[in-house]
């Protein structure tokens, strides 16, 4: 039994969670999650306010979590929670150029999270804590729908082609100065690749690319990246992005297997944005 319901949300996909005591999950909302999560893409679930140790339990809810490959941003307790904060420990707001800031709005390119991984994530969770009046919405892009306007001609070469991620490449795309990576977390990520299209469990097909795609395996980067960069045009112009405007307290839940997403720009140096955030590992490499 479960009491949990889906409300469409305004758009092409997703939906509001109703129903659901994040607190105490029984093993039926969570199969009822999981599946919610495939149907609809994106989960939304609002008023929560949450601690980080909640924030981890109903990541594991979901699945196994990841820690992710930038040390200075794992929480100190909870080194599962990711640090999207531009509010520095001391409670000052981060510079537009410091290395926070160039990290943070390297999120505004189209992407998916942890593609760079043999088994890239499932889904990521992103508590919001604190929102800017203006920008710092969230885009999502159903890749489903995406590949259904490529022409067919196109997707039969796509088929056959592999995209190679890389960490440290996108990493090194980001808009601004960085501190280097340790040579420790560099290993950790070579360089791998995925099928561009990719095949889910149920038969459906979607396109698996964005910001950590350096390129397409066997063809140089510029001509890969124009590729990239016309079916990235696609996707504002179609019926295949939904835009979240945060609320304090929003709990989002989105599939990294089907969509992208992409941070929208806010006045980064001067108002405060304040994300913690898990990601769920995948149990699969994408074929
Ligand atoms: C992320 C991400 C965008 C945002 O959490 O993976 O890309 O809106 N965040 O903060
Ligand atoms: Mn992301």
């Amino acid at each position: 039994m479960t009491t949990i319901e889906f409300e469409p949300l305004a758009g092409p996909f997703g939906a509001r969670v109703l129903g659901a005591d994040p607190d105490a999950f029984t093993a039926d909302d969570v199969d009822a999650l999981r599946q919610g999560l495939f149907d609809h893409g994106l989960l939304l679930i609002r008023d929560q306010s949450i601690s980080a140790a909640q924030l981890v339990a109903i990541g594991h809810a979901f699945g196994d979590l990841e820690i992710l490959p930038e040390p200075d941003k794992r929480h100190p307790d909870h080194p599962e929670i990711f640090n999207l904060s531009n509010v520095r420990a001391d409670g000052g707001i981060v510079e537009f150029d410091e290395p926070q800031a160039v990290f943070l709005r390297g999120t505004e390119r189209w992407h998916t999270d942890s593609s760079f991984r043999e088994v890239p994530a499932l889904c990521t969770i992103l508590s919001a804590v604190e929102v800017p009046t203006r920008g710092g919405q969230t885009q999502f892009a159903d890749m489903r729908k995406a590949l259904s306007l490529v022409p067919a001609e196109q997707r039969a070469e796509m088929e056959a082609l592999t995209l190679v991620h890389s960490y440290e490449w996108s990493r090194s795309m980001n808009p601004g100065r960085m501190n280097p990576m340790s040579e420790d977390e560099r290993a950790k990520y070579p360089p791998v690749e995925h099928p561009w299209i990719r095949t889910h469990p149920d038969g459906s097909q979607s396109l698996y690319m964005g910001g950590h795609a350096s390129h397409i395996a066997g063809r140089d980067e510029a001509e890969s990246r124009q590729w990239f960069a016309e079916i990235e045009a696609q996707l504002s112009v179609h019926d295949v992005v939904y835009e979240h405007q945060w609320r304090a307290d929003d709990l989002l839940v989105w599939d990294n297997r089907t969509l992208l997403h992409r941070l929208l720009p806010y006045d980064i140096a001067n108002e405060r944005r304040v994300m913690r955030r898990v990601t769920v590992a995948g149990v699969d490499q994408p074929r």
